[in-house]
């Protein structure tokens, strides 16, 4: 699926994306510049965070997983809260092509 960012208009936004060939989770983090993005996976016992597909719970700017707690913080994607405290969501670095559609890869892009 074709994705660019014009779609992508704000809040966070859970997309399923090619990584490497492979069909993967991801959370955008649309009303940040340049985009952020991380894989749709909490590190304590590797969960969805959305509570249903694409609805996150948020509190003081924070993504809570609807498992058990887990609170991150947005810019880096760490956890600053609950059962897996320090530890980071796994970034995706999201490259935007020529054409204005969208490549995302693992990691952070070396950003
Ligand atoms: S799976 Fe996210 S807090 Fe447990």
């Amino acid at each position: 699926m074709l994705i660019r960012r014009s779609d992508l208009t704000s809040g966070l936004v859970a997309l399923d994306v090619d990584i490497d060939g492979e069909t993967m989770p991801i959370i955008v983090d649309c009303d940040r510049s340049p985009l952020r993005a991380w894989l749709n996976c909490c590190p304590h016992q590797g969960r969805r965070l959305d509570y249903v597909p694409g609805k996150f719970l948020i509190h003081k700017e924070q993504l809570v997983c609807a498992a058990h707690g887990a609170t991150f913080e947005l810019s880096e994607g760490l956890c600053v809260g609950g059962p897996c405290r320090g530890e980071h969501l796994s970034p995706v670095a999201v490259l935007e092509e020529p054409d204005g559609s969208l490549r995302f890869l693992r990691g952070d892009g070396g950003t």
